[in-house]
């Protein structure tokens, strides 16, 4: 018998869920460390310069986590900033997804653990998107929403990537940093999440990994892994392939570059942001974010990051389209167009 053919037993009426018609972000919220690392701080021990730094990446400064500041404790800050953005209660989310490559358990998932520090007890998972998380993230919640198995869904992006770089690997330790982001998804009158653009090039995988697996680092005796980058492949597959997407997410929102009040991408590195810009042939005045400047790369926290501070700095409008992408690891990339909240 073929799958189209079969019956269900019985009856066959089992209920199906129903969700909100549409679904929009209502909120966004960030935690950024208090220690500020410039340039100077680090460039000996990687042989480098602020000047190089600067030219190849534009990161002047960075902020990394305290010995207090874990997956968890940075998530639940910027949860409890979201959710107070968002104008409702926690105890209206229902779901909670977290966005991490940095939690230091293999198991169990960061989600429930901050689900508990916020006094839940919904469904709460991790899912592994490297810098791709959170677009990943914000896609699930608005299916989720709208296919009725979550009201509010708690989006986090968060990394701790201190814990897992090197800070004499060249490749490495200037760019990444520590921080967490978090939007609220939930029910909207109006369409606030566009198609996601998505997909995976795992012949890749090797460009952005953990040194060694778990297995060789027990077997070899091996020292705690960090994550490695081949950064002038990465650079060259985010520079070519990542804009195609990105006109993609504008086209199936069914709009146009000039209708965009915001471009938001993954904070990698300023050189692909200005490449990706140019090909995207956006309106020369569009705000841009830059919260690599400052910020450095967060993987999963950089774009809810840059949304934030530029939502608090009225750098774009609430209730404007902005159209966000992230890539990174895997190699895996998304990319949505959303409205503000
Ligand atoms: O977040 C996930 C996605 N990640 C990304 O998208 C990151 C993509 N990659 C990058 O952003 C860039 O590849 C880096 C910023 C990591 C590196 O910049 P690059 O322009 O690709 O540098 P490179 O590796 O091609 O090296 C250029 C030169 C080399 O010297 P020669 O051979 O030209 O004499 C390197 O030895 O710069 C040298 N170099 C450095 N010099 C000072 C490499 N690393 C450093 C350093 N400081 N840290």
């Amino acid at each position: 018998m073929t799958a189209a053919a079969i019956q269900p037993k019985g009856t066959g009426a089992i209920h199906s869920s129903a969700g909100a018609q549409h679904a929009r972000i209502w909120g966004v919220g960030g935690f950024r460390p208090d220690r500020v690392v410039p340039n100077a701080e680090i460039v000996e021990a990687i042989d480098s310069s602020d000047e190089w730094i600067q030219e190849r990446s534009g990161i002047k400064s960075r902020r990394w986590a305290g010995p207090d500041d874990t997956v968890v404790s940075m998530s639940e800050a910027a949860a409890r900033d979201a959710i107070a953005a968002a104008g409702i209660e926690i105890s209206q989310i229902d779901t909670v997804i977290v966005s991490t490559v940095t939690h230091p358990y293999q198991t169990p998932a960061a989600a429930p653990i901050i689900a508990d520090r916020l006094g839940l007890r919904c469904a709460a998972f991790d899912i592994s998107a490297a810098c791709a998380g959170y677009c990943h993230g914000i896609s699930l919640a608005n299916d989720m929403v709208r296919g009725g198995s979550a009201r509010f869904v708690l989006v986090i992006g968060v990394e701790k990537l201190t814990d897992f770089t090197d800070v004499t690997d060249r490749g490495t330790a200037f760019i990444f940093a520590d921080g967490a982001g978090a939007a609220v998804v939930g029910p909207s009158d109006f369409p606030g999440i566009g198609p996601t653009i998505w997909g995976s090039d795992g012949s890749q995988w090797e460009t952005i990994k953990q040194k060694e697996s778990w297995l060789d680092v027990r077997d070899q005796g091996l020292d705690h892994p960090t994550i490695e980058m081949a950064g002038q492949s990465v650079f060259r597959w985010a520079v070519w392939s990542m804009a195609p997407v990105a006109r993609q997410a504008i086209e199936a929102a069914g709009i146009t570059p000039e209708d965009l009040d915001a471009f938001i991408p993954h904070q990698a590195n300023m050189r692909i942001i200005d490449a990706m810009l140019k090909q995207l042939k956006l309106p020369a005045d569009i705000p841009v974010a830059r919260d690599i400047v400052e910020t450095a790369n967060t993987s999963a926290a950089s774009i809810p990051l840059a949304t934030e501070r530029m939502l608090r700095e009225g750098e774009i409008p609430h209730g404007g389209l902005a159209l966000q992408i992230g890539f990174g690891a895997g190699l895996v990339y998304a990319a949505q167009v959303i409205v503000l909240p």
